[in-house]
Parts: structure tokens; sequence; C-alpha cells
């Protein structure tokens, strides 16, 4: 190697084309970069790369003479992604990467590669843009037993719950603004399903707990069924609606594990997760004897995400780079299955305009042990048919809910969209 590390960059969207300008401007000085490789080679980056090398195929990337460290930057599961890193592991050259959904799908193959063969594979901007989650899970919080991992891990569904709060937008135009500002997926979908969220969550996990990436075992709901009039009656009950992920150590023993979930939840006001504004995430991490930490700041977008490459680089640079995970993942825990903890749920259901309705409702509630705290109902705007009615509920355990929800959805004379969020708690 030369004194300067020598930097082959895959992609050159709004992530990547942050990062060479950042590099050309001297960001590390320790990195030099070389070759960048893209679709299409004419396009206007806004970054003079007149003087870098252009490959056509990423690939070519790794068996370029004068590339030392592969950085890639092109996303998605699969493909020519998944196809350049196991290639340039391979090959011995270090990568830094911010594809959450290439590892949390392919954490044991690239493990393997990178434990394996001691292959430096960084990825602090895989999760939470440009706040240092991965450093201070990994690093900073090394001595401790972390118990509790919890906080907005989409910037885009976080940009969506908060425009649709503060500005009145609807959910398709806040989505379209985060787009236009570089916050969402390639496929917004992966977003408001909150699979991206849980794709982070995985790996966070594996870092903190030792538990295997297993996206099966991780409860994932979205925001697609949160509404304006949710919004509305949060509002009501002073509170806002945030993406929460967790993963939470649960039961002891035998039956102990580690409980994962991605959801949408009711957060008071005066809550932190609440001043949790746009495209921002946080995450309050929980550990044994230190207490709670809180980290937020800026969770997507080209500037925060390319903050965390360059500070990977600048690792790799100082000779810093670690595997993937520090254990291979065949070496790590199997995520038990666990049922959500007991929660107070806001319910927000339809209900017949007629008398009785309410009475069934309730009725349908107790009967299946879910205790009332608060109702709220209101006229409706689009169908007087059907009346929006919002309950509160006492501490409920989970299977109450499920059991209660499944009974109302079968009232479909007296009810329908039914929708259950968790009220959060610290
Ligand atoms: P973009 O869609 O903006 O950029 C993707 C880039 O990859 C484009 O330059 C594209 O080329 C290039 N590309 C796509 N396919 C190929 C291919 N087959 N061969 C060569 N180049 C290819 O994505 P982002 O910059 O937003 O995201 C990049 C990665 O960073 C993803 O993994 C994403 O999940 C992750 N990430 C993104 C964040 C964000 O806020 N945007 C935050 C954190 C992580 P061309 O421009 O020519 O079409
Ligand atoms: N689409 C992702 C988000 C980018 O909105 O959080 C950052 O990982």
């Amino acid at each position: 190697m030369s004194d300067k590390i020598r930097i082959g960059l895959a992609g050159l969207g709004t992530v990547g084309a942050t990062v060479a300008s950042r590099l050309l401007q001297g960001a590390v000085p320790r990195a030099k970069l070389v070759a960048v490789s893209a679709r299409d080679a004419k396009k206007d980056r806004g970054v003079d790369l007149s003087a870098i090398d252009f490959v056509a195929d990423p690939l070519a990337l790794v068996s370029h003479p004068d590339v030392d460290v592969i950085i890639e930057l092109i996303g998605g599961e699969s493909g020519t992604a998944l196809d350049l890193v196991e290639a340039a592991l391979k090959a011995g050259k270090p990568v830094v990467t911010a594809n959450k959904a290439m590892l949390a799908a392919h954490a044991a193959a690239l493990s393997d590669l990178s434990v394996g063969g001691n292959v430096p594979l960084a990825f602090e901007a895989a999760v939470a843009g440009g706040i240092p989650v991965i450093k201070t899970v990994r690093e900073g919080l090394a001595g401790n037993d972390i118990t509790r991992l919890c906080g907005i891990l989409n910037g885009t569904c976080n940009y969506i719950l908060s425009r649709m709060e503060a500005a009145g937008l609807s959910f398709a135009d806040a989505l379209k603004e985060a787009q236009e500002l570089g916050f969402a997926e390639a496929d917004p979908t992966l977003d408001v399903s909150g699979a991206d969220a849980g794709q982070k969550l995985a790996i966070l996990s594996a870092l903190a707990y030792g538990v295997a990436p297993d996206m099966d075992n991780i409860s994932v709901t979205g925001i697609e069924a949160v509404t304006a009039a949710d919004i509305a009656f949060a509002e009501e009950f002073d509170s806002v609606i945030r993406l929460v992920g967790t993963a939470a150590r649960v039961g002891a023993g035998s039956n102990g594990g580690v409980y994962h979930s991605v959801e949408p939840v009711l957060v008071k006001k005066s809550q932190a997760l609440a001043q949790v504004l746009n495209e921002l995430n946080a995450l309050s991490i929980t550990a044994e004897p230190l207490g709670a930490v809180m980290l937020q700041g800026p969770g997507a977008g080209g500037g925060a995400t390319a903050s965390a490459v360059l500070a990977d680089i600048a690792d790799i640079a100082a000779g810093f780079g670690r595997p993937l995970f520090d254990v291979a993942v065949s070496e790590m825990t199997e995520s038990a299955s666990q049922n959500a903890p007991a929660s107070e749920y806001y319910i927000r259901l339809a209900l017949a305009d007629r008398p009785g309705s309410m009475a069934k409702a309730t009725q349908i509630l107790a009967e299946n042990g879910v205790s009332i705290e608060e109702v709220v109902q209101r006229s409706s705007e689009s169908d007087d048919s059907y009346l929006p009615v919002v309950f509160i509920t006492h501490q409920t355990e989970n299977a109450s809910l499920n059991a209660a929800l499944a009974a109302l959805e079968k009232q479909s004379e007296i009810c329908n969209a039914v929708l259950a969020l968790p009220v959060f708690a610290d």
C-alpha cells in the first residue's frame, strides 16, 4: 500500500456522490479516491470526477491494481452489491458499506468471509445514518451488559410522521418530500413497511447481544395504516406517533431471550422520542452497570450517511478496521421467539353509527380482559355510517389484545378498520 489508502467507490447516488466530494476535498487525509463506478458514466453528480478513473463494471474495482479498499454504495439486498462485497473480501480488500439490507440478509456468508479471512467489513453508515451507533454499541459500551436498545431507526418514516403532524401533509406528499430529499430507499416500501428499521435492529442486536440476524424473529409493522385521523387523535392524548424499534432482553434461563419489534407507537409529547423530528434518528441504550445512554442525530441523507462512511474509511486508513462481527454468525445465539410484553394500547376503530355499537365493542374488550382507561369518539367527515372511536387501554397482555382484535374484526356490522398501537413506555 502507498502511504494513503486508495479508494475504489461503487455507487455515485445520494450517498456515493457526497462521499466522493468529501474525499476529493481531503476529508480523510490518509485516503485517496482513485476509481469510481456507477451505471451512468455521463450523469452530472455535482462533483468533478474527471481526474478519477471510471470503471463500468463495479467488480473491476476489486482487481483494479491501484485500489486498496472498496466502498459499496450501490444498495440492494443481493445482486451487484453482494457480488462486489464478496469478491472484495475474498481478495482480502477491506470493504466499507452502508447496505443494511445486504448485511441483514447475508450476515452468515459475509461474516464467514470477513471474520474467517480477518478482512475488515465496516458498516457504521448502515444503522442510524450519521449517528455513531455501531461504534458506541461495539466499542464505547464494551464493558457493559446491554439490556435494551430502543429507538427511531428510519428517517423516512420519521419524516413522514413529523410532516403529517406539523404541516398536515398527506402520507403520499410527505413520502414524496422524503424521496426528493434523498432519505428514502430506492424502493420506499422498505422504509414504510418497517423492513429497513428491522434490518438495522437485527444488525444492532447481533452486536449488542450476540444474536444472529434473523428477520423472521423480528415482529415488524410499518406505518402504512397510520392515518391523518390517528395523528389528530394522538394530539388529543398529548402524544405523537413514531416508528420505534426495540430489542430487549426478556425472561430468564430457558424462558429468556431477546424480544425484537418494529412498530408504530403512541409517544407522549413529554417523552424524549417525541422530540425527534423529521429525518432525525435516536437510539436509547440501557446498559448495566452504566445506565441509560441516548444518541440522537441525522439518520438519513447524503451528508449524514457520508459522515459515517468517511469515519469507517478513516478507521481503515489508521489500521483500526474490524471484521463484520467479532464472531462468526454460526457461533451466535439463535434468537428465541418471544411474545410482545404487556402494554397499554391505543385502539382505533370505526363504529357503526347506531344504538348498541359502542356497548358491543366495549363488551368484546371486557370479555377478552382488555380494560379501558379513556375513550374518544368523533363524527366522521367522510363516512357518516361509521364513526371513528379511540380507546386507550390499561396495561394489557398481548394475547388478550390479539383475541379482542380478532373478535372485533369479526363484527363487520358494528366496526371496521381496527388499528392497535402500543403506548410507549420509557
Ligand atoms: P442511490 O439510489 O441514490 O444511488 C445508488 C448508486 O448506485 C447510483 O449511483 C447508481 O448508479 C449506482 N448503481 C446502481 N446499480 C448499479 C450497478 N449495477 N452497477 C454500478 N452502479 C450501480 O442510493 P443511495 O445513495 O441513497 O444509497 C446507497 C446505499 O446507502 C444503499 O445501500 C442505502 O440503503 C444506503 N443508505 C442510504 C441512506 C440515505 O439516506 N440515502 C442512509 C443510509 C444508508 P447511477 O447513478 O448511474 O444510476
Ligand atoms: N431509507 C433510510 C431511512 C436511509 O430513511 O432511514 C437511512 O438508512
